[in-house]
């Protein structure tokens, strides 16, 4: 879908359908009053007559709109003037889009954007229309045969501004949403490819694809690396696994030589079976999304590419299948960190931790200015917070602050949870310096104090998207989260987040 941006009032642009809105108790939006006066009438006639009652998610489609240039209406329902907001927002965007595609409409020109009552600017409102658009559109059928069902007609979506002081702000939200979108969408496919398809090697071609397209430098690591360095955690992880591991590092120099990046670390496990500490056979299928932390830091960076954002990003990516066998890594075994820590394996399906820790101590040699991991990292995370928020820790306040904000801007929460040290007790192992497991209590908690260990040097947090990353059901897909927030988050630091 193509996005340009106008200042024009609806029903005087040629278009083949105008989009406006109407709230609850029959009040029309400033554009479908405006368009109502050119129709004299016809608009709120067909208000009146409670043809359209404006509670959410409900549309009206409108032909021969008297005296319009474009060639259909769509009349939006709001809900109530005094709750809008921005989740109302997004689904009347989300409402708007999805009644589009079912009209034979191959363009239209969306006037909610120009809702002031969001109360947020033009530039969010804008940024945020794009999202929600690409976000219906969305579809995963690489790996059907043929494609199911007809293409949806809209081609082409016109963003109203209201007026011409606006189309400046209004265009830079339209290359900050279309950026997050690309990254969003990068990172739903490879979370939604096969895991026979999407393996360590497959993650590491897609880095080397991210460096051509967008001029970074790209580093990937191998077994034999690995073991020179001393990553006894992460090549624990994948003894089980006919798939070689990678450490892929992608470099985004868009700042000064002086400047010291943020590192973003994903959690790479393109498969997990739980490895010896076998899962249970119903719904694995699911954990070929334990990438998604991966797939996020590939989708900001490419985000950020396509801005050309004016700062330095690293995004480290340890990556490994995590599997059963002859070799695999037993419970009680102990291996030693890159950090030199030593780690008895009590359950090898805690083994995001294992990989993270070693990816986490290669980070120090970027001298960070702050470090962000985002792991699929604990069931117990979905437990604590469900689909709605990742699970943010941090060593640092501000850092945490920064984020938890982000997150509020992208409309891609987290919520802050503890990482006192009261809870380091529970890691406590009898044969080496600590365990990997802390018992079924405060299971995020202990797996973030666990990477704690391991991230005195700098300035960190933690993203636990284990129930954000992807949905189950009959929606079953990957989400794409969190790069709406880790975009926003970078894009803030760089100066160009307000
Ligand atoms: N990838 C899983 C976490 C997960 C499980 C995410 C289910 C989403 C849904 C992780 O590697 C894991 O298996 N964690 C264990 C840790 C436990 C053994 C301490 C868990 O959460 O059960
Ligand atoms: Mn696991
Ligand atoms: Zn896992």
């Amino acid at each position: 879908m193509e996005f340009s941006i106008k200042s024009t009032s609806p029903g005087q642009m040629k278009s083949g359908c105008a989009v406006v809105g109407v709230f609850e108790s029959r009040k029309l939006s400033a554009a479908a009053a405006a368009l109502d006066r050119l129709a004299k009438g016809y608009l709120s006639t067909i208000v009146q007559r409670g043809d359209m009652d404006g509670k959410p998610g409900t549309t009206l489609l409108l032909h021969n709109v008297p005296r319009a240039a474009c060639e259909r209406v769509l009349l939006v329902g709001l809900g109530s003037a005094a709750e809008f907001g921005e989740k109302r927002y997004r689904e009347a965007i989300a409402a708007a889009i999805k009644t589009l595609n079912a009209t034979g409409a191959a363009e239209a020109s969306l006037h909610l954007t120009e809702l002031a009552a969001v109360k947020r600017d033009i530039k969010w409102r804008v940024a945020h229309a794009v999202a929600v658009a690409r976000e219906v559109a969305y579809r995963f059928d690489n790996m059907k045969s043929k494609p199911e069902g007809a293409q949806p007609a809209l081609r082409r979506l016109t963003l109203g501004a209201s007026d011409k002081s606006a189309l400046r702000r209004a265009t830079a939200g339209l290359e900050q949403g279309l950026a997050v979108a690309h990254g969003v969408s990068l990172a739903k496919d490879l979370g939604n490819l096969p895991p026979n398809v999407c393996t360590p090697t497959y993650l590491a071609e897609q880095a080397r694809e991210l460096a051509r397209r967008y001029r970074m430098k790209v580093t990937v690591l191998e077994r034999e690396d690995m073991e020179k360095l001393g990553m006894g955690a992460l090549l624990s992880v994948a003894r089980g696994s006919a798939q070689p591991p990678k450490l892929i590092v992608l470099e985004h120099r868009g700042g000064a030589k002086s400047q010291k990046p943020v590192a973003l670390v994903g959690k790479g496990i393109t498969f997990d079976t739980g490895g010896i500490s076998l899962k249970p056979a119903p719904e694995m299928d699911e954990m070929k999304f334990d990438m998604c932390g991966a797939a996020s830091v590939l989708g900001t960076l490419k985000a950020a590419g396509e801005m050309r954002l004016a700062m330095n990003v690293v995004g480290i990516i340890p990556t490994t299948e995590n599997m059963p066998g002859g070799r695999a890594t037993k419970p009680g075994d102990i291996v030693t960190t890159l950090s030199g820590q030593t780690v008895e394996i009590l359950n090898t399906d805690a083994e995001g931790r294992l990989i993270l820790c070693d990816a986490l101590t290669y980070a120090e040699r970027f001298e960070p200015a702050a470090v962000v991991d985002i792991a699929t990292l604990t069931g117990a995370c979905v437990i604590a917070l469900g689909h709605v928020a990742s699970g943010l820790f941090a060593n640092d306040d501000a850092l945490g602050r920064e984020l938890l904000a982000a997150g509020d801007t992208a409309h891609d929460r987290a919520w802050h949870m503890p990482l006192w040290d009261d809870y380091q007790e529970l890691l406590k192992s009898n044969f080496a310096d600590f365990a990997n497991i802390g018992g079924r209590p405060a299971g995020s908690v202990t797996a973030a104090c666990f990477l704690a260990r391991f991230t005195k040097k700098f300035k960190w947090a933690h993203l636990d998207i284990a129930g954000t990353a992807w949905k189950s059901g009959k929606d079953k897909g990957a989400t794409g989260r969190p790069v709406p927030l880790l975009t926003q988050f970078l894009l803030n630091r760089a100066g160009r987040g307000k």
